[in-house]
């Protein structure tokens, strides 16, 4: 059976790495968060004091992107692959709103984003890769065989990511959710570099009103078909 490359993009708490991980188990694939790495960079200039308040030290962080080093370690329990920060396992760290709150603005720094992109297009060269984030279909791979552009409404998805902090424990609130969802939404859309933008020949699916289930059945028989066209 050919391998294909799936690239699934879209607006933040779309689902896109549940539906991501399902695929990629289903099929034999590896699955990628490239959100993920924008998170750990994000952790690292925190934890260097690069970050403080509203202000961000953007040339500092490019000067030391070299001694930032992202690796990816398999979970056999959890069935797909962890991201390490400095050889930290840093998945819980990366999750929290803190990151959240300043992750846009770190990705949208060019040099940050050339150094991610060539990581992730080395990851997918073999094919056999799910990869989710906001420009794979567009940037990282724009020849990928089946491409997604995932959204829902704004509300909803907070709510969901509102539900999933919730459940680790975190102390927030819905608003602050919310506000930190459409912020980013509007920092992802608007920034120079590969903005969040539907490619062409992408397939929007707007999961506002499926359940997970009905949404990754809807994905997998896209996945399916898109790879019997080419047998
Ligand atoms: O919160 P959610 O899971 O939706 O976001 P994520 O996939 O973890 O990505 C976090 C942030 O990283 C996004 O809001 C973008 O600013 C940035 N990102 C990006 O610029 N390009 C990507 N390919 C992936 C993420």
């Amino acid at each position: 059976m050919p391998k294909i490359t799936i690239a699934i993009d879209g607006f933040s708490s779309t689902g896109k790495s549940t539906v991501a991980k399902q695929l990629a188990s289903n099929l034999g694939y590896v699955y990628v968060d490239s959100g993920a790495m924008y998170r750990a960079v994000t952790l690292y200039a925190l934890n260097k004091g690069l970050i403080e308040e509203d202000d961000f030290n953007k040339e500092a962080l490019i000067y030391q992107l070299e001694q930032i080093h992202l690796s990816f370690v398999f979970n056999e329990e959890l069935g797909y692959a962890e991201i390490q920060l400095n050889r930290q396992n840093v998945e819980k760290e990366i999750r929290t709103l803190r990151v959240s709150s300043f992750v846009s603005q770190v990705a949208a720094v060019p040099e940050v984003r050339k150094k991610l992109v060539a990581i992730q297009k080395k990851l997918g060269e073999h094919k056999g890769v799910v990869m989710d984030g906001r420009d794979i279909g567009t940037v990282v791979f724009p020849n990928a065989e089946l491409k997604l552009f995932m959204t829902a409404s704004a509300e909803k998805r907070a709510e969901r990511r509102y539900k999933e902090l919730k459940e680790r424990g975190d102390d927030i609130t819905f608003e602050a959710v919310l506000k930190n969802v459409t912020e980013r939404d509007h920092i992802d859309t608007t920034r120079k570099d590969s903005p969040l933008i539907k490619a062409k020949d992408a397939i929007e699916i707007d999961n506002s009103n499926l359940s997970l289930e009905e949404q990754y059945q809807k994905i997998l028989q896209l996945a399916k078909m898109t790879i019997e066209g080419l047998e």
